[in-house]
């Protein structure tokens, strides 16, 4: 029954969380550094990681506190060793590795992504351990801010890659439209919010169903967005665009430094436009999960990454499939340490340990 000690530094939050038996969490707390960032539109690496430096301690403490234990408590540490930003990833490692060493602690080295997969078998509200974990094989989608992966999972820590984007992946398709529509950061939250109040079919933007292929692609539907709001005059709570009839001009898109002013043409409401957008980045998301569970002999599918907490996703691809959907609830679908404590749990008893010597992994693939 071991009590693993996880942390995750590998981008924007500070986590800390004990977790017993890979199951049951018994403190989770993440200290978010939205704010810190939400300024320049994005993570900024080097104050994600100062940050990190000055979160850890109290985090880790509060966690301790929280599940009425300390360390002389805790059987293994567990840490996020990549994919991330190094200088936010070093944080973790370093912390991890300090504490495994003078507390005489086995070290668990996770891969962020596997972690976003084992939130799934963290217990949710109304189970108890007699339920029964995630059953392989299965498919899993990872949707992230920085992958979106399709794989065939045949046991612990045996995935098959079915299929991945070949350019963005789906959180940043959504926090690039977000900008793009002045609707801020971070953008998936913020869209979904937007579309709640549009409609989806007044606009049509393009998808990527790239063949037969399981790949995903989502700059075509970005850039047919950004042309989207050239073409229009776009009302709603932007702002910015509104602003043009007062002799303002609109707040150019960051990432686009070839950005035009827009000619503005009929009139399309922001939340039409968001609701469109999200619409085309989750359709391909939903056939082609759903085509993977039917061609591959799955028993169940899951969802992983932040962009599992959209609305739309879960809905329509629990509508989907034939087969049972889980997906963690929303607080353990964004990055956190608890799915990191659930992945270490099933490392521990293989040995899949580290030594002092490990070290950051900020391009780690899973497969
Ligand atoms: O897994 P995560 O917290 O961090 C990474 O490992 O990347 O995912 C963050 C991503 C961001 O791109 C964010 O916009 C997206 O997840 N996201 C959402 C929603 N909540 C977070 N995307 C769509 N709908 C949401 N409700
Ligand atoms: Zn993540």
């Amino acid at each position: 029954m071991p009590t693993i000690l996880a942390i995750e530094t590998s981008c924007d939050e500070t986590a800390a969380a004990i977790v017993r038996d890979g199951r049951r969490v018994l403190a989770n707390v993440v200290a978010s550094q939205i704010e810190l960032h939400r300024a320049y539109g994005g993570v900024v690496p080097e104050l994600a990681a100062r940050g990190h430096i000055t979160a850890i301690n109290p985090v880790v403490e509060r966690a301790l506190a929280d599940a009425g234990l300390t360390l002389d408590g805790i059987d293994a540490i567990a840490v996020t060793e990549g994919p991330g930003l190094a200088g936010a990833l070093l944080v973790g490692v370093n912390w991890a590795k300090a504490v495994a060493w003078s507390r005489g602690l086995p070290l668990i080295p996770v891969n962020h992504l596997e972690g976003h997969i084992y939130a799934n078998w963290l217990l949710q509200a109304g189970e108890d351990q007699a339920t029964p974990p995630p059953s392989f094989p299965l498919v899993c989608l990872i949707v992230s801010g920085g992958h979106t992966e399709l794989l065939l999972m045949l046991g612990h820590g045996h995935y098959r890659l079915l299929g991945r984007t070949t350019d963005d992946a789906a959180g940043e398709a959504f926090d690039k439209g977000a900008r793009i529509l002045g609707l801020g950061y971070p953008g998936g939250p913020a869209i979904q919010r937007a579309a709640a109040a549009g409609q989806a079919d007044r606009y049509r933007l393009p998808r990527a169903w790239l063949g037969d292929s399981l790949d995903f692609s989502y700059s075509g539907v970005k850039t047919a967005l950004l042309r989207a709001t050239e073409k229009h005059h776009l009302t709603g709570p932007t702002g910015g665009r509104k602003g043009k009839s007062k002799g303002q001009q609109p707040t150019p898109a960051a990432p686009f430094p070839t950005y035009t002013p827009p000619k503005f043409g009929p009139t399309l409401p922001v939340a039409d436009l968001a609701a469109a957008y999200q619409e085309a980045i989750i359709e391909p998301l939903v056939e082609k999960t759903a085509r993977a569970a039917r061609e591959s002999g799955a028993t169940m599918v899951l969802l992983a990454g932040g962009v599992a907490a959209n609305g739309l996703l879960r809905e329509r691809l629990g509508r989907r499939l034939d087969l049972p959907l889980r997906y963690p609830p929303l607080a353990l679908c964004t990055d956190n340490a608890a799915m990191i404590g659930a992945a270490a749990a099933y490392r521990l008893p293989v040995g899949r340990l580290a030594d002092f010597t490990l070290d950051v992994r900020p391009n780690f693939d899973l497969i």
